[in-house]
């Protein structure tokens, strides 16, 4: 069963010369509920050559009628949310408020893209060259911001529309074209935002999105000579991408461990909120997720109470009726989640709740008196599981948060600006939030990760910055 979806590339909707699909599995029922084409090596050279084509032209368009066509592109996709949340309902069993919000805040980011880019691409420098020893005013130079050329962008399960226009729309507006490699999952509801842009009347060959198995197309796509960008959101492919790619720049956002520190005098009821919305929204799938709480000893049983009140009252089930804690996302997912959880309980750690797991759906688990020598206390589960390790002081959670491989976001509860501005320069991740949990939006915002979360900086205006080079013209005078 299931629909079959075709590619889009030249401006077209194509089935693939391959005869062969790739299945998508509804996460649910565990039932195939869509297929997308598998697309070949020699289809996706296509929809690059096309791009590469396209960019020309594009990058020629004054920036305020590409400005246009995005504002327009960021209309129809909030007029078409309904079926694209929907998509992203059965794909990725993201529950159905949150798939809504997801494309309205999509279409914002691309809208906020446009205004930043006419703006920030708009402007230019002027230097004189006599501020430098030994010259005179003979030199004028003149910098202008230039596209790249043509963008590789691949956005991962979790946020196949809003982390597909993140890259898409940065890149476009400082006139690069787009070649899109979607999640497997999401695909469909990445392939209905491409068909918004589509509708917008960008011109063709300037974006396409190709379908397929990464071990058939993902090293062509990354390895392509005609790709001048990547820019990656997800797992360790982005470290296997990194070291094979070509010298292009890379934007890179991979996975996270973000920890929670609580000190003494936090207000507990503010941090019980935000450990449950950090750690359990999305049933934890998030890079971003509170996964790790470090609570001082002497509030942990308080705080412990105060964020098990709030997991019990989670809703559990299908992300049509809008529960909080919906299906992990594949099977191996759930299983991965389970192996870190089973590692927990043998090695002591003090469960809130009996573990329980139905097919894919796992019932929201907090664990408390976790150590670190438990794979949870440093394995990311991106599942609906939150450790709590109780610490001695503050020192003990810096380092426990700083031994780890990764550093996305971390945050800090406390009501002491100076000790919370002391732990935010101590530890190592990209963003620390003071009293609140990690998250990457506003989406004009720096968004970074430190070690193996990644490389480059994401937000609005670092993509654009990201995705153009300066060039500089210098007149020099007689
Ligand atoms: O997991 C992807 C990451 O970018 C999270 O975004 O908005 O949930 O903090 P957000």
């Amino acid at each position: 069963g299931g629909d079959v979806f075709n590619y889009y590339s030249d401006g077209q909707w194509n089935k693939s010369s391959s005869g062969k699909f790739v299945p998508i599995i509804n996460p649910t029922s565990r039932k195939i509920h869509f297929k997308v084409q598998a697309c070949t090596q020699e289809e996706v050279n296509k929809a690059i050559e096309s791009a590469k084509v396209a960019q020309k032209l594009w990058a020629k368009t004054p920036l305020w009628k590409r400005a246009e066509l995005l504002h327009k592109a960021a209309a129809i996709l909030k007029e078409h949310k309904a079926p694209i949340a929907e998509c992203l309902v059965k794909e990725i069993a993201k529950p159905a408020k949150d798939a809504v919000t997801e494309v309205v805040r999509s279409g914002d980011l691309v809208s906020y893209c446009a205004e930043e880019g006419v703006r920030f691409l708009g402007e230019g420098k002027f230097l004189v060259s006599d501020s430098f020893p030994g010259n005179e005013r003979t030199k004028y130079c003149l910098t202008s911001k230039i596209p790249l050329g043509v963008v590789l962008a691949i956005p991962p399960f979790n946020y196949p529309v809003n982390l597909a226009v993140s890259k898409i729309a940065p890149a476009l507006i400082s006139g690069n074209s787009i070649v899109l490699k979607p999640p497997t999952q999401g695909a469909v509801a990445a392939l209905h935002m491409v068909h918004c842009f589509h509708l917008a009347g960008f011109p063709k060959g300037l974006i396409s999105c190709v379908t397929g198995k990464g071990s058939e197309i993902g090293d062509f796509l990354t390895m392509h000579p005609d790709v001048s960008c990547i820019s990656f959101t997800g797992g360790d492919t982005g470290i296997a991408i990194s070291k094979k790619s070509a010298m292009i720049p890379l934007q890179m956002e991979l996975g996270g461990k973000d920890a929670c520190i609580v000190l003494e005098d936090a207000d507990l009821d503010l941090v019980a909120a935000n450990i449950v919305k950090g750690g359990f929204s999305y049933s934890g799938q998030r890079c971003t997720a509170v996964k790790v709480a470090l609570v001082m000893k002497s509030v942990a049983d308080t705080l412990v109470k105060k964020i098990n009140d709030k997991v019990i009252k989670l809703t559990v089930g299908p992300p049509e009726d809008d529960c909080d804690i919906t299906p992990v996302v594949t099977e191996s997912s759930a299983n991965f989640i389970e192996e870190l959880v089973m590692d927990a309980k043998k090695k002591g750690a003090t469960f809130c709740q009996e573990y329980k797991r139905e097919g894919n759906l796992i019932w929201p688990l907090l664990m408390d008196n976790v150590r670190p020598d438990m794979r949870i206390a440093r394995e990311e589960p991106f599942g609906p599981v939150l450790p709590v390790i109780r610490i001695n002081s503050v020192e003990e959670g810096i380092l426990h948060c700083n031994a780890s491989n990764f550093g996305l976001q971390g945050c800090v509860f406390t009501k002491d600006i100076n000790k919370a501005i002391l732990v935010s320069d101590a530890m190592e991740t990209g963003t620390v939030q003071i009293n609140s949990a990690p998250a990457r939006g506003p989406d004009h915002f720096p968004f970074q990760g430190l070690k193996e979360s990644g490389i480059g900086s994401q937000g609005i205006t670092n993509s654009i910055n990201m995705m153009t080079k300066v060039k500089t013209t210098i007149i020099n005078l007689p």
